[in-house]
Protein backbone atom coordinates (compact mmCIF):
# COMPACT_ATOMS: atom_id res chain seq x y z
CA UNK A 1 0.00 0.00 0.00
CA UNK A 2 1.38 3.42 -0.64
CA UNK A 3 1.31 6.14 2.20
CA UNK A 4 0.06 9.30 1.00
CA UNK A 5 1.53 12.66 3.18
CA UNK A 6 -0.32 15.74 2.90
CA UNK A 7 -0.86 18.62 5.09
CA UNK A 8 -4.58 19.12 3.53
CA UNK A 9 -7.28 18.09 6.11
CA UNK A 10 -10.21 18.07 3.31
CA UNK A 11 -7.61 15.24 1.48
CA UNK A 12 -7.04 13.19 4.49
CA UNK A 13 -10.82 12.97 4.97
CA UNK A 14 -11.35 12.09 1.77
CA UNK A 15 -9.67 8.56 2.55
CA UNK A 16 -12.27 8.06 5.72
CA UNK A 17 -14.88 8.65 3.86
CA UNK A 18 -13.78 6.06 0.85
CA UNK A 19 -13.42 3.47 4.30
CA UNK A 20 -9.43 4.05 4.54
CA UNK A 21 -7.09 4.69 7.76
CA UNK A 22 -5.41 8.30 8.05
CA UNK A 23 -3.37 9.09 10.95
CA UNK A 24 -3.51 12.70 12.22
CA UNK A 25 -2.25 14.97 14.59
CA UNK A 26 -3.94 16.28 18.07
CA UNK A 27 -3.17 17.91 20.89
CA UNK A 28 -1.85 15.06 22.58
CA UNK A 29 -0.22 12.37 20.22
CA UNK A 30 -0.96 11.10 16.54
CA UNK A 31 -4.14 8.76 15.92
CA UNK A 32 -4.64 6.58 13.01
CA UNK A 33 -8.26 6.71 12.50
CA UNK A 34 -11.13 5.12 10.79
CA UNK A 35 -14.82 5.91 10.21
CA UNK A 36 -16.39 4.38 13.45
CA UNK A 37 -19.25 2.83 11.79
CA UNK A 38 -17.65 1.12 9.04
CA UNK A 39 -16.38 -2.55 10.28
CA UNK A 40 -14.17 -3.50 7.59
CA UNK A 41 -12.32 0.15 8.18
CA UNK A 42 -11.88 -0.35 11.72
CA UNK A 43 -10.64 -4.13 11.23
CA UNK A 44 -7.75 -2.25 8.99
CA UNK A 45 -6.61 -0.53 12.33
CA UNK A 46 -5.89 -3.40 14.53
CA UNK A 47 -4.10 -5.00 11.79
CA UNK A 48 -1.97 -1.86 10.24
CA UNK A 49 -0.91 -1.37 14.49
CA UNK A 50 -0.83 -4.91 15.11
CA UNK A 51 -2.57 -4.23 17.70
CA UNK A 52 -4.74 -6.96 20.12
CA UNK A 53 -8.15 -7.33 19.32
CA UNK A 54 -9.42 -6.87 23.69
CA UNK A 55 -7.36 -3.27 23.56
CA UNK A 56 -11.01 -0.79 22.70
CA UNK A 57 -10.38 2.42 20.76
CA UNK A 58 -11.66 6.13 21.32
CA UNK A 59 -14.13 7.56 19.13
CA UNK A 60 -13.40 11.20 17.93
CA UNK A 61 -15.93 14.02 17.23
CA UNK A 62 -15.42 16.89 15.84
CA UNK A 63 -18.63 18.50 17.55
CA UNK A 64 -20.67 17.45 20.32
CA UNK A 65 -23.68 16.89 18.42
CA UNK A 66 -22.00 13.29 17.29
CA UNK A 67 -21.44 12.01 20.98
CA UNK A 68 -25.18 11.38 21.03
CA UNK A 69 -24.12 8.99 17.87
CA UNK A 70 -22.15 7.12 19.64
CA UNK A 71 -23.52 6.65 23.79
CA UNK A 72 -26.58 5.36 24.69
CA UNK A 73 -26.56 7.95 27.21
CA UNK A 74 -24.75 11.05 28.67
CA UNK A 75 -24.44 10.21 32.15
CA UNK A 76 -24.97 13.53 34.36
CA UNK A 77 -20.75 12.83 35.28
CA UNK A 78 -19.82 13.26 31.88
CA UNK A 79 -22.00 15.93 30.85
CA UNK A 80 -20.71 18.04 33.44
CA UNK A 81 -16.95 17.05 32.17
CA UNK A 82 -18.01 17.60 28.93
CA UNK A 83 -19.35 21.45 29.73
CA UNK A 84 -16.02 22.16 32.28
CA UNK A 85 -13.20 21.19 29.68
CA UNK A 86 -14.43 19.71 25.78
CA UNK A 87 -12.37 20.07 23.38
CA UNK A 88 -9.80 18.94 25.37
CA UNK A 89 -7.46 16.17 26.29
CA UNK A 90 -9.72 13.76 27.89
CA UNK A 91 -11.71 10.84 26.89
CA UNK A 92 -15.04 9.63 28.68
CA UNK A 93 -16.43 6.19 29.07
CA UNK A 94 -19.82 6.05 28.30
CA UNK A 95 -22.39 3.23 27.72
CA UNK A 96 -22.39 2.66 24.04
CA UNK A 97 -25.26 2.92 21.22
CA UNK A 98 -25.84 -0.13 19.54
CA UNK A 99 -25.13 1.42 16.51
CA UNK A 100 -21.52 1.23 17.36
CA UNK A 101 -19.81 -1.61 15.81
CA UNK A 102 -18.05 -4.37 18.83
CA UNK A 103 -14.97 -4.57 17.06
CA UNK A 104 -14.65 -1.15 17.49
CA UNK A 105 -14.93 -1.38 21.57
CA UNK A 106 -13.59 -4.60 21.89
CA UNK A 107 -16.69 -6.19 22.55
CA UNK A 108 -17.29 -3.88 25.58
CA UNK A 109 -20.75 -2.21 26.32
CA UNK A 110 -19.12 1.16 26.67
CA UNK A 111 -17.16 3.80 24.40
CA UNK A 112 -14.48 6.10 24.96
CA UNK A 113 -15.59 9.76 23.54
CA UNK A 114 -12.72 12.67 22.74
CA UNK A 115 -13.46 15.75 21.24
CA UNK A 116 -9.72 17.19 20.70
CA UNK A 117 -8.70 20.40 21.20
CA UNK A 118 -6.07 20.69 18.26
CA UNK A 119 -7.73 22.60 15.53
CA UNK A 120 -6.37 20.40 12.77
CA UNK A 121 -7.96 17.69 14.30
CA UNK A 122 -10.74 19.01 14.47
CA UNK A 123 -11.31 20.73 11.01
CA UNK A 124 -10.19 17.04 9.88
CA UNK A 125 -12.68 15.72 11.73
CA UNK A 126 -15.41 17.91 10.39
CA UNK A 127 -14.59 16.99 6.93
CA UNK A 128 -14.53 13.21 7.89
CA UNK A 129 -18.86 14.44 8.71
CA UNK A 130 -18.53 10.80 11.19
CA UNK A 131 -16.81 10.12 14.83
CA UNK A 132 -13.39 8.69 14.02
CA UNK A 133 -12.40 5.99 16.42
CA UNK A 134 -8.78 6.53 16.94
CA UNK A 135 -5.41 4.62 18.82
CA UNK A 136 -2.29 6.37 19.32
CA UNK A 137 -0.68 5.42 15.78
CA UNK A 138 2.25 3.74 16.41
CA UNK A 139 2.90 -0.06 15.90
CA UNK A 140 1.55 -1.64 18.51
CA UNK A 141 4.06 -1.70 22.28
CA UNK A 142 6.25 1.47 20.96
CA UNK A 143 6.62 4.64 22.18
CA UNK A 144 3.41 6.97 21.20
CA UNK A 145 4.22 9.17 17.88
CA UNK A 146 4.53 13.20 18.77
CA UNK A 147 5.23 13.86 15.64
CA UNK A 148 4.33 12.65 11.70
CA UNK A 149 7.99 11.24 11.21
CA UNK A 150 7.69 8.88 13.76
CA UNK A 151 3.91 7.92 12.53
CA UNK A 152 6.20 7.51 9.14
CA UNK A 153 8.63 5.26 10.81
CA UNK A 154 6.48 2.63 12.00
CA UNK A 155 3.55 2.97 9.42
CA UNK A 156 4.68 3.71 5.95
CA UNK A 157 3.59 1.11 3.52
CA UNK A 158 0.31 -0.14 5.99
CA UNK A 159 -2.04 3.33 5.89
CA UNK A 160 -3.76 5.07 3.36
CA UNK A 161 -2.73 8.38 4.42
CA UNK A 162 -0.55 10.43 7.18
CA UNK A 163 -1.97 14.17 8.20
CA UNK A 164 1.15 16.21 8.12
CA UNK A 165 0.59 18.54 11.35
CA UNK A 166 3.11 19.94 13.94
CA UNK A 167 4.66 18.02 16.69
CA UNK A 168 1.68 17.27 19.37
CA UNK A 169 1.44 20.35 21.96
CA UNK A 170 1.16 17.83 25.18
CA UNK A 171 3.15 14.64 23.94
CA UNK A 172 0.85 12.61 26.48
CA UNK A 173 -2.17 10.43 25.55
CA UNK A 174 -5.59 11.61 26.95
CA UNK A 175 -6.70 11.17 30.68
CA UNK A 176 -9.35 8.60 30.35
CA UNK A 177 -12.21 8.89 32.63
CA UNK A 178 -14.94 5.92 33.38
CA UNK A 179 -17.84 8.10 33.20
CA UNK A 180 -21.01 4.95 33.83
CA UNK A 181 -21.03 4.96 37.66
CA UNK A 182 -21.41 7.59 40.21
CA UNK A 183 -17.80 7.78 40.95
CA UNK A 184 -16.25 8.62 38.07
CA UNK A 185 -12.70 6.91 37.71
CA UNK A 186 -9.63 7.64 36.21
CA UNK A 187 -8.25 4.20 33.59
CA UNK A 188 -5.48 6.47 32.58
CA UNK A 189 -3.81 9.96 33.84
CA UNK A 190 -3.08 12.73 31.28
CA UNK A 191 -2.75 15.85 31.03
CA UNK A 192 -6.31 16.86 32.45
CA UNK A 193 -5.36 16.03 36.07
CA UNK A 194 -7.14 14.30 38.97
CA UNK A 195 -7.05 17.44 40.34
CA UNK A 196 -9.08 19.48 38.15
CA UNK A 197 -11.29 16.63 37.67
CA UNK A 198 -12.31 16.99 41.28
CA UNK A 199 -12.78 20.33 41.13
CA UNK A 200 -16.31 19.69 38.82
CA UNK A 201 -16.90 16.27 40.35
CA UNK A 202 -15.43 16.01 43.80
CA UNK A 203 -15.82 12.17 44.22
CA UNK A 204 -13.49 11.30 41.28
CA UNK A 205 -10.78 8.58 41.99
CA UNK A 206 -8.13 6.93 40.78
CA UNK A 207 -8.97 3.33 39.42
CA UNK A 208 -6.89 1.03 41.50
CA UNK A 209 -7.02 -2.80 39.89
CA UNK A 210 -7.69 -5.19 42.84
CA UNK A 211 -6.75 -8.34 42.44
CA UNK A 212 -9.03 -11.33 40.88
CA UNK A 213 -10.75 -8.17 39.59
CA UNK A 214 -11.31 -8.33 35.44
CA UNK A 215 -9.88 -4.98 34.74
CA UNK A 216 -11.94 -2.12 33.32
CA UNK A 217 -9.30 -0.70 30.73
CA UNK A 218 -7.76 -3.79 28.48
CA UNK A 219 -5.33 -1.47 27.20
CA UNK A 220 -3.84 -1.12 30.70
CA UNK A 221 -2.89 -4.62 30.82
CA UNK A 222 -0.75 -4.52 27.79
CA UNK A 223 2.79 -3.34 27.02
CA UNK A 224 3.09 0.13 26.14
CA UNK A 225 5.68 3.04 25.30
CA UNK A 226 8.47 0.84 25.41
CA UNK A 227 11.76 1.99 23.63
CA UNK A 228 14.35 -0.97 22.54
CA UNK A 229 16.44 0.26 25.17
CA UNK A 230 16.28 -0.71 28.53
CA UNK A 231 14.51 2.41 30.81
CA UNK A 232 15.55 2.83 34.56
CA UNK A 233 13.93 5.28 36.97
CA UNK A 234 16.19 7.38 39.17
CA UNK A 235 16.15 10.14 41.35
CA UNK A 236 18.67 13.04 42.16
CA UNK A 237 20.53 10.93 44.89
CA UNK A 238 20.60 7.53 42.59
CA UNK A 239 24.16 6.03 41.81
CA UNK A 240 25.28 5.43 37.77
CA UNK A 241 27.27 3.40 36.66
CA UNK A 242 29.40 4.36 34.15
CA UNK A 243 29.37 2.41 30.57
CA UNK A 244 28.81 3.01 27.14
CA UNK A 245 25.33 3.45 25.29
CA UNK A 246 23.49 5.13 28.23
CA UNK A 247 21.30 8.28 27.72
CA UNK A 248 19.25 10.34 29.97
CA UNK A 249 16.06 12.63 30.26
CA UNK A 250 14.78 14.63 32.91
CA UNK A 251 15.02 17.89 35.17
CA UNK A 252 18.56 18.13 36.70
CA UNK A 253 21.89 17.94 35.09
CA UNK A 254 23.09 14.98 36.29
CA UNK A 255 27.23 14.92 36.86
CA UNK A 256 27.67 11.63 35.33
CA UNK A 257 28.53 11.54 31.25
CA UNK A 258 26.00 10.32 28.24
CA UNK A 259 26.16 9.63 24.95
CA UNK A 260 22.59 11.62 24.26
CA UNK A 261 20.86 14.02 27.04
CA UNK A 262 18.26 16.01 27.54
CA UNK A 263 17.52 18.07 30.35
CA UNK A 264 14.02 19.92 30.80
CA UNK A 265 13.29 22.96 31.90
CA UNK A 266 9.84 21.92 33.35
CA UNK A 267 7.61 18.94 34.05
CA UNK A 268 5.51 19.64 31.03
CA UNK A 269 8.06 19.89 28.93
CA UNK A 270 9.68 16.37 30.25
CA UNK A 271 5.95 15.07 29.36
CA UNK A 272 5.97 16.46 25.71
CA UNK A 273 9.93 15.22 24.90
CA UNK A 274 9.79 11.74 26.79
CA UNK A 275 8.31 9.74 23.86
CA UNK A 276 10.49 11.45 20.49
CA UNK A 277 13.54 11.03 22.99
CA UNK A 278 13.19 6.99 23.90
CA UNK A 279 12.88 6.95 19.18
CA UNK A 280 15.78 9.17 19.09
CA UNK A 281 17.39 6.76 21.85
CA UNK A 282 16.55 3.74 19.88
CA UNK A 283 17.93 5.11 16.47
CA UNK A 284 21.22 6.07 18.20
CA UNK A 285 21.22 2.27 19.62
CA UNK A 286 20.91 3.27 23.19
CA UNK A 287 21.12 0.60 26.05
CA UNK A 288 19.98 2.10 28.79
CA UNK A 289 17.98 5.17 28.99
CA UNK A 290 17.98 6.80 33.07
CA UNK A 291 14.88 8.88 33.36
CA UNK A 292 14.89 10.97 36.56
CA UNK A 293 11.42 10.88 38.26
CA UNK A 294 9.19 13.25 39.27
CA UNK A 295 6.07 14.76 41.67
CA UNK A 296 3.36 12.90 41.00
CA UNK A 297 0.65 15.72 40.90
CA UNK A 298 -0.68 17.15 37.45
CA UNK A 299 0.63 16.05 34.34
CA UNK A 300 3.85 14.47 36.46
CA UNK A 301 1.15 11.97 37.35
CA UNK A 302 0.77 10.81 33.78
CA UNK A 303 4.14 10.90 33.25
CA UNK A 304 5.43 8.67 36.01
CA UNK A 305 2.80 6.38 34.72
CA UNK A 306 4.34 6.26 31.13
CA UNK A 307 7.99 5.88 32.53
CA UNK A 308 6.99 3.03 34.87
CA UNK A 309 5.34 0.99 32.17
CA UNK A 310 8.34 2.06 29.81
CA UNK A 311 10.33 0.35 32.32
CA UNK A 312 8.46 -2.60 33.42
CA UNK A 313 8.12 -3.29 28.94
O1 LIG B 1 -4.78 10.99 23.45
C1 LIG B 1 -5.29 9.92 23.11
O2 LIG B 1 -6.15 9.35 23.80
C2 LIG B 1 -4.85 9.32 21.77
C3 LIG B 1 -5.29 10.26 20.66
C4 LIG B 1 -5.08 9.68 19.28
O3 LIG B 1 -6.61 10.65 20.85
N1 LIG B 1 -5.40 7.99 21.61
C5 LIG B 1 -4.95 6.94 22.34
O4 LIG B 1 -5.57 5.75 22.01
O5 LIG B 1 -4.08 7.02 23.15
P1 LIG B 1 -5.02 4.33 22.51
O6 LIG B 1 -5.88 3.34 21.78
O7 LIG B 1 -3.58 4.23 22.27
O8 LIG B 1 -5.38 4.27 24.01
C6 LIG B 1 -6.73 4.16 24.41
C7 LIG B 1 -6.84 3.74 25.84
C8 LIG B 1 -6.48 2.28 26.01
O9 LIG B 1 -5.78 2.13 27.24
C9 LIG B 1 -7.85 1.61 26.05
O10 LIG B 1 -7.85 0.39 26.75
C10 LIG B 1 -8.70 2.68 26.75
O11 LIG B 1 -8.19 3.90 26.27
N2 LIG B 1 -10.11 2.55 26.37
C11 LIG B 1 -10.67 2.80 25.17
N3 LIG B 1 -11.99 2.54 25.18
C12 LIG B 1 -12.28 2.11 26.43
C13 LIG B 1 -13.48 1.64 27.06
N4 LIG B 1 -14.63 1.55 26.42
N5 LIG B 1 -13.40 1.27 28.36
C14 LIG B 1 -12.23 1.34 29.02
N6 LIG B 1 -11.07 1.75 28.47
C15 LIG B 1 -11.08 2.13 27.20
MG1 LIG C 1 -1.64 3.63 22.31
Amino acid sequence: MKTILTKSPTKAAEFIRRGGIVAFPTETVYGLGANVFDEKAVAKIFEAKMRPADNPLIAHVGNLEQIKLLAREITPNAQKFIEAFFPAPLTLVLPKSENVPLIATANLDTIGVRMPQSDLAREFLRHCETPVVAPSANLSGKPSPTDWQAVFEDLNGRIDCILQGEATEIGLESTVVDCTSDVPLVLRSGAISLEELQKIVPETQLYQVKENEIIRSPGLKHRHYSPKARVILINRKSQIANRKSQAFIGLNKPKEKFELIKICASVEEYAHEVFAFFRRCDHAGIETIYCEIVEEKGIGLALTDRLRRASEG
